[in-house]
């Protein structure tokens, strides 16, 4: 028995109760908004062998990248393959991907999703979940150019339509694109206000042009619309929070970090990961931090052993460095290496990129700025093979940037901050942070002009004087 949902995608049940919470569950899934999971849950309580709905399950659980998840990802792949003889073709494919998730191969599992599309073009779900592996991916492009495949087989009048421009957005910033993705942003919102992502990508768009004061309206303004009851508003607040501190507002950034990004502990990876991102950020200007990284060192710290994803260790290192957790962070290292000789994605992931990252944060946190040079930047230009954004990767540039001024080594600060103030002239940040440079290359006079121009932006913006960190008097 077939029905077919909303988008006239063929789904292998008679049951339209099972349906209806598989298009809820979705429609949640696409939004951020609390539960999906719970909801495809209780249709399944009713409906066991409801196929599509142990699949949705699976891919869902695939796409938070936490491993301890990974068991209830295992039962719903064997609950789907169980049913393989009444289900469709689409779904034996939703199947073979979540599997190839299961087995580390985020790659192909991402491939298998994407194909899916190829012959159902508004399975919006199979999209959803080949956007977010793209993005774990780094494939900047595919985040763009596949929303972009399937765009012939949709238009206003089709469900969920909003969701898809979202996408898009997205992938037009992380492409570089930045006027037609702030315009597909603003078309995803009209249709719907309450789509986190299309918020998010707008957001992305005035992150990397330095658009503080865009940005701060953009989010605060809509925060109603993003921050209740969704599982991706820590996220949408670690943005605001990144303006907050481009603008050198260090207070309000705590503010933020205590009360939206890590308001009390959770064990959610993804939102350790934005912890651990922005308390770095602050760790990197001398910030002191003490209680907040050991409260987020609880959650990291029995994770030190998983090498699952390379992008969650490097923030987990993060994390146990700057806490003084040395021996899990050694741990970690020595997992985060002998993972890059396994099999799967993750290997290459980490060979490639989280090797390097993580020693480099090892020798940073031991002062060996450096050693942290040698190895990052090299790794620089392929870290998107560990995936994230731009924005989240900008990180490793900073600690760059922070370990070449420690280092003394004020020419190599000064070049790595052009690149910054050519992207970003209105930050008052990048403009203290070349002084500073150009203070450790020498240039005095230069240094003065960077330094008036940083007051100058932060008091166009009525901000106070941008703060730099403890170490700015000494270079
Ligand atoms: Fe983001």
């Amino acid at each position: 028995m077939t029905l077919k949902d909303m988008r006239d995608v063929p789904v292998s049940t008679g049951n339209a109760t099972s349906l209806a919470c598989l298009e809820q569950a979705t429609e949640l899934f696409l939004g951020y908004f609390n539960d999906p999971i719970a909801v495809i849950d209780a249709a399944l309580a009713e409906d066991p062998g409801f196929v599509m709905g142990h699949c949705f399950r699976a891919g869902v659980l695939a796409t938070t990248t936490d491993k301890a998840l990974v068991p209830e990802l295992e039962k719903s792949v064997a609950a789907a393959k169980a049913l393989s003889a009444k289900a469709n073709d689409r779904e034996r494919r939703h199947m073979a991907a979540a599997e190839a998730w299961l087995h580390g191969d985020f790659r192909r599992s991402v491939a298998l999703y994407g194909d899916i599309l190829i012959d159902y073009p508004r399975d919006v779900a199979a999209l959803q979940l080949a956007h977010l592996g793209d993005f774990y991916l780094g494939q900047s492009m595919m985040l763009r150019d596949r929303v972009a495949r399937v765009l012939p087989d949709w238009d206003a009048s089709t469900p969920g339509y909003g969701y898809v421009m979202g996408m898009h957005a997205f992938g037009l910033e992380e492409t570089g694109d930045y006027g037609r993705a702030e315009e597909r942003a603003r078309v995803a919102l009209a249709m719907n206000r309450r789509d986190p992502w299309a918020v998010h990508a707008g957001a992305h768009v005035m992150e990397m042009q330095g658009r503080l004061a865009d940005g701060i309206e953009w989010l605060g303004s809509r925060a109603p619309d993003w921050s209740h009851d969704n599982g991706f508003a820590f996220h949408n607040w670690w943005h605001l929070a990144l303006y907050r501190l481009d603008l050198g507002q260090v207070e309000r950034v705590l503010e933020l970090y205590d009360t939206a990004i890590r308001p009390k502990r959770s064990d959610v990876v993804l939102e350790m990961i934005d912890a651990a991102a922005m308390l770095w950020r602050l760790h990197l200007r001398g910030i002191e931090l003490k209680q907040r990284w050991d409260e987020l060192a609880e959650s990291w710290a029995p994770r030190a052993g998983e090498a699952y994803y390379a992008f969650n260790d490097a923030h987990a290192m993060m994390t146990l460095v700057a806490s003084g957790r040395e021996r899990e962070a050694d741990r970690l290292l020595a997992n985060v290496v002998a993972s890059a000789a396994g099999s799967g994605t993750n290997a290459m992931m980490a060979r490639e990129v989280g090797v390097p990252v993580c020693r480099a944060l090892h020798a940073f946190g031991r002062g060996d700025y450096d050693t942290a040079i040698d190895l990052l930047m090299p790794v620089r230009a392929i870290a998107h093979r560990f995936g994230g954004s731009h924005a989240q990767r900008d990180l490793l540039s900073l600690t760059l940037i922070e370990a070449a001024l420690r280092a003394g080594r004020g020419r190599l600060a000064r070049a790595l901050l052009a690149e910054r103030t050519e992207l970003k002239p209105a930050s008052p940040f990048a403009w203290a942070m070349t002084a500073r440079a150009l203070d450790a290359a020498g240039d005095r006079p230069a240094a003065a002009r960077a330094r008036r121009t940083a007051e100058g932006l932060a008091g166009s913006m009525g901000m106070p004087r941008p703060r730099v960190g403890r170490l700015s008097a000494a270079q």
